[in-house]
């Protein structure tokens, strides 16, 4: 019997501290106009000493599971995505899962920079699809506060920590564009230019635990241009037209880019859901976190479909399309 990943509560969690644009220019030699014109962003959350990316993944998972109804009972599987996790082992997913008291199944995270959520939810997708799991919290996770040189104007005013979190739960019958569900999944990767967005260290180097480095406008370029191809082969892939989407859930890396984007679809910008004024780029949290709150003020509703993507280190890219 073909099975099918029914999208069945989303949540998600920011760190109390918020740090506006002003703050920032107090120490570094920047202005809220300069990262307002350039990027769209107004503010960001800042984590905590024991804001860590297990805790606020625990705490976005329990609003996701709230949202669907379900129970720790109910979860055989954890996908987190970070590249900011607690430790290098055991995998954040595991201290998620025995925060939240799941005992069933397996966990594990996934590490594909600002793409990771797009990656996880297409590991859960295929998963549930192959019998291999039936309730899945798909996790993204980050404090990149924690990896930025934030003497560094050109990379520490762009991101944000945070977390959200989506339960999939399965359904049985072959799914039709109609069907509520996780409908298809395109990842896609070329370390080629693996150079170009980076953390020049690791958590297994004691000296040099490493800092972001970034050539921004690269990374600009090969998100518009990759990102377009993306959301192409998904509408493809299930036979949609551009005015089938009802929302647009992006990345939140650049408003540019993000606009760009909508342009692209030929989406009104209200059928474009930006949090990057308020979040920053929370890498691979930041698509869960503006699902959560686009289904949380009602405007996303049940039946309308949604389009995601992302681009991030590695490069890694890749997009998704779920009716809700
Ligand atoms: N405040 C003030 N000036 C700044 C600054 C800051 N925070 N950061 C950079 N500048 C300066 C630069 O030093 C440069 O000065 P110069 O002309 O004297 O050398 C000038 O502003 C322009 O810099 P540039 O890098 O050309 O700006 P940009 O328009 O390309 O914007 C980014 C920079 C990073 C905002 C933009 O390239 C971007 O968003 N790229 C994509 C990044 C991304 O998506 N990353 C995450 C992927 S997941």
């Amino acid at each position: 019997m073909a099975r099918h990943a029914v999208l069945a509560g989303v949540g998600g969690y920011l760190p109390k501290l918020i740090v506006t644009n002003d703050d920032l220019a107090r120490s570094l030699d920047t202005s809220d106009e300069w990262i307002r014109e350039r990027t769209g962003i107004r503010q960001r959350h800042v984590a905590s000493a024991e804001e860590t990316a297990a805790m606020m993944g625990a705490a976005a998972a329990r609003a996701a599971l709230r949202q669907a109804g379900a129970g720790p009972d109910e979860v055989d599987a954890i996908i987190l995505a970070t590249s900011t996790p607690d430790q290098a082992f055991p995998a954040t997913a595991v201290r998620v899962q025995a925060a939240l008291g799941v005992t069933n199944g397996f966990a594990f995270d996934i590490a594909a920079a600002c793409s990771g959520f797009i990656y996880a939810l297409s590991v859960a997708d295929g998963m549930i699809r192959a019998g291999q799991a039936s309730g899945v919290l798909v996790i993204g996770a980050e404090v990149y506060s924690r990896i930025l040189d934030w003497q560094d104007r050109t990379t520490c005013v762009l991101f944000g920590d945070g977390a959200g979190a989506v339960f999939l739960h399965a359904a049985e019958g072959a799914p039709t564009a109609a069907t509520a569900c996780v409908l298809s999944t395109h990842l896609h990767a070329d370390g080629r230019h693996g150079d170009i967005l980076y953390v020049d260290g690791a958590v297994g180097l004691r000296e040099r635990p490493g800092t972001l480095v970034m050539n921004g406008s690269a990374v600009f370029r090969h998100a518009v241009v990759n990102l377009a191809g993306a959301v192409e082969e998904a509408l493809a892939a299930n036979h949609l037209e551009r005015t089938a989407i009802d929302w647009l859930v992006p990345h939140q890396a650049n408003r540019r880019i993000i606009d760009a984007m909508g342009k692209k679809l030929g989406l009104a910008p209200e059928r474009v859901v930006v949090t990057i004024d308020r979040h920053a780029n929370t890498s691979a949290a930041s698509i869960p976190l503006a699902l959560a709150e686009a289904v949380g003020d009602g405007r996303i509703r049940p039946g309308h479909l949604v389009l995601m993507e992302a681009l991030g280190g590695g490069l890694t890219w890749g997009s998704a399309l779920v009716r809700m």
